[in-house]
């Protein structure tokens, strides 16, 4: 017995090359999953049937899934014979589900996937001549929940509601035709994630006939992809959370259309936008969309509904459909950004040159109370200070160039760091770590991720001495003999007393002493 899902080959035909690509990174994304069971139909004639999501302790289904799946070549085994009435049983849902679009042609009911026994064996199915879309999600990563959607795909901006129109056997199927994603790349912090507006993505199995009233006539159709992603208010405002889960995610989803590609916003954070205008404007030709706001039914070729994000502050080239980099991320932004300055050349003390160095400076927490004693010991070290508040990072395309022109960038464990990704090739960043054993913590965010992009890692972590938690604490409190027993209770402990809740009064010996061996390292004669 042969498994003949025809219909779907004309669709490859329509659709150029570069589509296709991006349709084959997705292939194997397209497990369909309906109620407990994963199934898709592929062309090749075979079923693929997997069994419920394994489960890990601690985390709810949605954290970490890992399909435990098994491919069936079609033949007349009883477990074949039970894949059949599973898939049957499923279709004949999926035919009587609401969101089928209704019609009175009888050729657009006309099933469009095997229906009966008869067909999956092969001798009745029919070539469908229309060409068919093509729904893909992945749902099982990490860090982000993202579908793409090919062919007739129109989206409808103030409804959140994405329509996937003749969806192909091959697509994946929610139940009920819908799926919903919040296209912010955190899905896994539970409150944040909630205020990512919920966009719904409808997929129609059957053709629609010309004058069909199910779905929303196209009023603007674009002939380049879209991609869909929000920017919520309570994530954009930190330059962390911006870098790491919507400008490295958007160049991962967005770069490889080279400008041809419409961004839709959703949760459109207006000061986010504007801040970020001339990257947006390096990754698309075309100016961003509010679609919260847009009651057009714009028609797009090929749509994704969230965005690629890999790791903290970095991109897996593995997982990169096209194999990104970090490296080619920061030309990106180098190009974006019109910087000059791609290497830090180690600077000649015989000939009096001085390595520039970035001092970044907080305002409310984790300040450094001398600071002036600070800067004063870093010139006298040998460095060229730059310092640099809150104030002056706003305007991004300026602080760009600044951090660019600097071979070290010095600050405490905080957002500003992100802006490393501005630095030269070569160039180091120093870290000083706050009182709470938060030296892990912060080699993940800022310490890990640099390598990458080709840069080095100093850091400073203060001692008990150094914070003034101990204005605060007596010194057999736990949170001087035993810090970690304060991260046991929770991040928001962590947060009150240890990010938030101190400043640092450097020891101005050990500073000198860890500022000599970077200028040490940054210099020849
Ligand atoms: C989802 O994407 C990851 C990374 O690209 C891949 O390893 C995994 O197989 C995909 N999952 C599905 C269900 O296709
Ligand atoms: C599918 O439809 C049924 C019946 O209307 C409903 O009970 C169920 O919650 C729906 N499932 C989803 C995922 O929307
Ligand atoms: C550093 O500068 C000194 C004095 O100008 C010069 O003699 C020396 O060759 C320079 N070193 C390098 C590596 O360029
Ligand atoms: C840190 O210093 C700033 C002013 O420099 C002050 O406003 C803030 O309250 C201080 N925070 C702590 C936790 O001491
Ligand atoms: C990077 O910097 C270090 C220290 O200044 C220097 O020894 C090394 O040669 C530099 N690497 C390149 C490729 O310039």
């Amino acid at each position: 017995m042969k498994l003949v899902c025809r219909g779907v080959a004309p669709a490859w035909f329509l659709v150029p090359l570069l589509l296709l690509v991006v349709v084959f990174g997705f292939r194997e994304a397209s497990i369909t999953q309906v109620s407990d069971f994963f199934f898709s139909i592929r062309p090749s004639g075979q079923v693929r049937l997997s069994k419920n999501n394994v489960q890990y302790p601690g985390r709810t289904k949605e954290d970490v899934v890992v399909s435990d799946e098994t491919v069936h070549k079609a033949s007349s085994s009883e477990s074949e014979k039970l894949t059949i009435v599973k898939l049957q049983a499923e279709i004949a849902k999926l035919k009587s589900a609401e969101c089928m679009p209704k019609t009175t042609d009888p050729v657009a009911e006309a099933p469009q996937f095997p229906a009966s026994s008869d067909e999956i064996a092969g001798d009745t199915a029919k070539d469908v001549a229309a060409p068919r879309s093509k729904l893909s999600c992945n749902f099982t990563l990490a860090r982000m929940k993202i579908c793409a959607m090919e062919g007739d795909v129109r989206v409808h901006g103030k409804s959140a509601t994405v329509y996937v129109v003749a969806a192909s056997h091959d697509s994946y199927w929610p139940e009920n035709g819908t799926v919903t994603i919040r296209p912010y790349a955190r899905k896994l912090d539970p409150v944040g994630i909630k205020t990512v507006r919920e966009v719904t993505i409808r997929s129609s199995a059957l053709v629609v006939a010309a004058d069909d009233t199910a779905l929303p006539r196209c009023t603007v159709t674009h002939d380049v992809p879209a991609v869909v992603f929000s920017t919520p208010g309570g994530f954009s405002k930190n330059f962390f959370h911006a870098m790491d889960d919507t400008i490295i995610p958007l160049y991962n989803t967005a770069h490889e259309y080279d400008g041809h590609v419409q961004l839709l916003v959703t949760d459109y954070d207006r000061t986010l936008i504007f801040k970020l205008r001339h990257y947006l404007a390096a990754l698309s030709i075309y100016p961003v969309i509010d679609l919260d706001a847009d009651d057009a039914v714009r028609c797009f070729p090929l749509v994704h509904v969230g965005l690629e994000r890999h790791d903290e502050l970095r991109i897996d080239p593995t997982l990169s459909r096209k194999g990104y980099t970090m490296m080619d991320f920061r030309d990106f932004l180098r190009s974006a950004y019109s910087l000059k300055h791609t290497w830090a050349t180690p600077a000649n003390r015989s000939s009096g040159q001085r390595p520039r160095l970035l001092l970044l400076l907080r305002r409310r927490s984790r300040a450094i109370t001398n600071e002036a004693e600070a800067i004063a010991t870093a010139i006298e070290v040998g460095f060229e200070v730059v310092t640099a508040g809150p104030e002056k990072s706003r305007d991004m395309a300026t602080f760009a160039k600044v951090v660019n022109s600097c071979d070290v960038m010095l600050g405490v464990h905080g957002a500003g760091l992100t802006n490393f990704v501005f630095l030269p090739n070569n160039g180091t960043v120093m870290q000083i770590i706050p009182w709470g054993e938060m030296k892990g913590i912060g080699w993940h965010e800022f310490g890990r991720p640099l390598p990458d992009m080709g840069l080095r890692y100093v850091d400073y972590e203060v001692t008990a001495e150094e914070t003034t938690l101990k204005e605060v604490y007596p010194k057999d409190h736990a949170v001087f003999t035993d810090p970690n027993s304060i991260h046991k209770q929770g991040f928001t402990l962590v947060w009150e007393i240890f990010l938030n809740g101190q400043n640092l009064t450097l020891d101005i010996g050990h500073f000198r002493e860890v500022m000599q061996q970077t200028y040490q390292s940054v210099t020849i004669t």
